[in-house]
């Protein structure tokens, strides 16, 4: 009894120790394969690539547009993605790289405000073999690693073939964007290119051009203010480089009995652009689908992160560097063509535009054979 006793506690004894070893054992490895997932887990290529997007602005429909959907791409790729806009305000712009790069941020997109000042931005990454990519506006002399954007001459030459058709003769005012916009220079440069043969014709002339220190209502107002005064109210078409400009040479035109009359280019698709077309006081918009911008621009942002160079099939000169690039088609939108554009890619859902117009608007315009 006692044996059996002693045997029976020997082997629970035994039974014990053998329990402490197999617990011994599962916790060693478990150890190991957690391990193991952990450093699975925080090999370089799976720690989320971080990106720095900086704007020059949000205040504009585009850039707000644009900012969801690099946002969006960077999430469904699993990167992590801080987003920072200046005003307009290029000191600010470069402490806002300043302070990502600071955090760590392994690439950054730059929508830069001023083309020359934002080398500081590229040489403050370089320093930290941060590759930086030049977003819609070329940053001049300065190696970025890649400048995606849109065939900004060809913005400039569109504008300038649509408001030809439909003002063929007479005074053309230009009604341009800041010239420390390297694409408001590209788009002075494609509407000249597409004048060329009417002004040499002369069956138009280039009566004024008035550069606008921002991309902004006002300024544009001004100037077209000041152009109608010099011109006594005879213009015939107005070059303005984008939507937003465009709105304030037509709030000027309205003041004066004009808007209709005149014929007036823009660019963007801004909803407020849009509006103005269906009601026929703009004569056309440069449409730039952003979607696949944004795209390219991220997937291209994940790829030099990992020390990938993302292939390009075309390469600018920005100065003293010669810049691999995308450069994507702009789509020349009127009121033929809007359907077919910016409504049916749900750039502007049909419904959204109807809401911006007054009752019965749509309607009308929908009708209208064309
Ligand atoms: C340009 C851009 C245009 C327009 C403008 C104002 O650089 O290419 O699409 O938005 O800035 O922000």
């Amino acid at each position: 009894m006692m044996r059996t006793r002693e045997g029976q506690i020997g082997n629970s004894h035994s039974h014990f120790r053998e329990g402490k070893m197999r617990v011994k054992q599962t916790i060693v490895i478990s150890i190991f394969v957690l391990s193991l997932a952990l450093s699975i887990k925080v090999r370089p290529e799976e720690t989320p690539v971080r990106i720095g997007f900086l704007l020059d602005t949000l205040k504009l429909e585009r850039w707000q547009r644009d900012s969801k959907l690099v946002q969006a791409r960077a999430e469904e790729l699993g990167a992590k993605i801080t987003v920072k806009a200046a005003e307009g305000d290029d000191d600010l712009q470069l402490q806002q790289a300043n302070q990502m790069l600071d955090a760590g941020v392994n690439v950054l997109i730059v929508v830069a405000h001023d083309s020359e000042k934002a080398g500081a931005i590229v040489q403050a990454a370089q320093r930290k073999g941060v590759p930086v990519i030049s977003y819609d506006r070329l940053i001049k002399n300065s190696p970025v690693s890649l400048y995606i954007s849109f065939d900004n001459l060809q913005v400039g030459r569109l504008q300038a073939s649509m408001v030809l058709a439909a003002a063929p003769t007479g005074r053309f005012f230009l009604l341009e964007g800041p010239p420390a916009d390297n694409n408001a220079l590209q788009f002075e440069r494609g509407q000249k290119v597409g004048l060329q043969e009417a002004v040499d014709a002369a069956s138009i002339t280039i009566f004024a051009e008035e550069w606008c220190h921002q991309w902004n209502h006002t300024a544009a107002y001004e100037a077209t203010v000041a152009a109608l005064k010099k011109s006594n109210g005879k213009i015939a078409a107005i070059l303005a480089a984008n939507d937003e400009l465009a709105g304030g040479a037509i709030q000027a035109l309205k003041e004066r009995k004009l808007a209709g009359t005149v014929a007036v280019s823009g660019q963007d698709a801004d909803l407020p652009g849009v509006v103005r077309i269906i009601r026929g006081t703009q004569t056309m918009t440069v449409y730039k689908p952003l979607g696949p911008l944004a795209k390219r621009a991220v997937d291209a942002a994940v790829a030099l992160a990992h020390g990938t160079r993302p292939t390009t099939s075309e390469s600018i000169p920005n100065g003293a560097y010669t810049v691999p690039a995308v450069l994507l088609q702009p789509i020349a939108v009127d009121q033929k063509n809007l359907g077919a554009t910016v409504i049916s890619d749900g750039f502007h859902p049909a419904e959204e535009i109807k809401k911006a117009l007054a009752p019965g608007e749509w309607e009308k315009f929908a009708s209208r054979k064309r």
